[in-house]
């Protein structure tokens, strides 16, 4: 009996998928369909694959074609697989020309010609496109629009900025505008990230013109204004999402599943802490809107929302009212304790961790954009470490997700609301000046 192996991804299967696993059936008598896991998908920069692995494996299924379907989870697994499965053939396109003949050595390897003018990249891209607005100054601006050249479905159409300088950063076939209006007539969607005293009113009024949104935490300094965007935004059936970048980093999210677990036993105690030295580029955030959301989501992802008590301790700057160079946190639970340490003019050791009754998991700086972390034991023998590819610190995954979303008209965002509205009363307090002057 002839044993034929082939691997693809098969997201909204179509016509050339059909053909190559005709071929590669007849290449033998049985045929085994390898798809490819999310996760696995993402490592080899696959990113907005739309259907789930389930659909997935359900249409090749549909095909009749496949004798046995397994799941390609790792790198490094098509030679296992051979050799477990006693393989005679492996074939895939001969978009693949070269890149597996190191398989040679285990089995024959043949390329099937890839049928012409289609690919699931194609049929993603034909699907509605949205066009984004990107809406603020500094950095993250570059590295927004840098980051959404990745993401299928999705075309930016022009940026508003404050900095006219900035403006000239972007390519001018783009709408390059200080006036928000015209930015918001001219997309679906914007991304906000100016300073953090604009965003309500920029958000509401993107969602008032039926433009959905996704801003930079905290999306608003009141939790008051960010349920009236909620609420706002459910109204006009349009999206609206926090942006924190890490909630999509796929090690945070891998340690929090771990965490959740009970890996290491009860989650007594969280401590987060971020902070970066001033720059020189004019960015005005203070310390709490700066870092607070992105500390603080570790805490309420893990340990609720539902604290007995907090206490603030912020370190200011003379010459500005209520710019903190530094604030320090500490959370009380009912069974557990919480601190953030955040800082624009302190520096520190970026590191989160995570202390259980049974060990702790240990992310170090900057924890924020990690793809390693570690769980320690007191037997460090069964200490483990963990690495998870990271690619555009998360944000090409974020906005996939607002893709996703506006697409199939449900959130998909990875941070629940009741944090989001947690935060805005974060920053209420601190603004209300209940804190402890340093
Ligand atoms: N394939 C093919 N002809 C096509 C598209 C795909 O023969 N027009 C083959 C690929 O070479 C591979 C298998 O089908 O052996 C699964 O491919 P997959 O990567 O899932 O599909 P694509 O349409 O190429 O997906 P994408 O656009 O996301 O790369």
């Amino acid at each position: 009996m002839i044993k034929v192996i082939t691997y693809g991804t098969y997201d909204l299967f179509h016509y050339g998928h059909q053909r190559l696993l005709e071929r590669a059936k007849a290449l033998g008598d049985y045929l085994i369909v390898g798809v490819t896991a999310d996760d696995f998908d993402k490592n080899r920069g696959k990113i907005n694959v739309q259907q789930s692995l389930m659909e997935r494996i359900e249409s090749v299924r549909a095909t009749g074609l496949a004798d046995e379907i397994i799941i390609e989870e790792y790198e490094g697994q098509k030679i296992d697989d051979i050799k477990r499965y006693d393989i005679d053939i492996f074939t895939v396109g001969s978009d693949w020309v070269g890149e597996f003949d190191y398989l040679r050595e285990y089995c024959d390897v043949v390329y099937l010609e890839r049928t012409e003018g289609v690919s699931s990249t194609d049929i993603r891209s034909k699907d509605r496109q949205v066009t984004l607005g990107l809406v603020g100054e500094g950095l993250v601006l570059n590295k927004f629009y840098n980051e959404s050249q990745y993401v299928n479905g999705l075309t930016v159409g022009g940026i508003c900025s404050g900095d006219e300088n900035q403006l000239k950063d972007f390519d001018d076939d783009l709408i390059l505008t200080q006036d928000f209006d015209e930015l918001l007539n001219n997309v679906d969607a914007i991304f906000i990230v100016s300073h953090p005293s604009k965003h309500y009113k920029q958000a509401k009024k993107a969602l008032e013109n039926g433009v959905h949104v996704l801003c930079e935490s905290p999306i608003a300094l009141k939790e008051e204004e960010l349920c009236e965007l909620f609420k706002l935004a459910k109204k006009n059936n349009l999206i609206l999402m926090d942006s924190i970048k890490t909630a999509y980093s796929t090690a945070y999210n891998r340690l929090l599943l771990l965490a959740k677990k009970g890996k290491i036993g009860d989650v007594i105690s969280v401590d987060a802490t971020c902070t970066s030295l001033a720059d020189g580029s004019g960015d005005d955030w203070n310390s709490i809107t700066a870092w607070g959301p992105t500390a603080l989501l570790p805490v309420f992802q893990l340990l609720g929302t539902d604290y007995k008590d907090k206490n603030i301790n912020s370190l200011l700057l003379d010459s500005a009212e209520n710019f903190d160079l530094f604030t320090k946190i500490d959370f009380t639970y009912p069974n557990a304790v919480a601190s953030i340490k955040v800082g624009k003019g302190v520096k520190s050791e970026g590191e989160l961790i995570i202390s259980g009754t049974k060990g702790y998991i240990y992310v170090p700086a900057p924890w924020w954009k990690t793809d390693y972390f570690e769980i320690r034991f007191e037997n460090q023998n069964e200490n483990k470490k963990y690495f998870y590819q990271l690619d555009g610190e998360g944000i090409r995954y974020e906005l996939v997700a607002f893709i996703k979303s506006i697409e199939l008209n449900k959130t998909g965002s990875y941070i629940d609301i009741n944090i989001s509205k947690e935060i805005s009363s974060v920053m209420e307090d601190f603004n209300n000046n209940k804190f402890n002057n340093l």
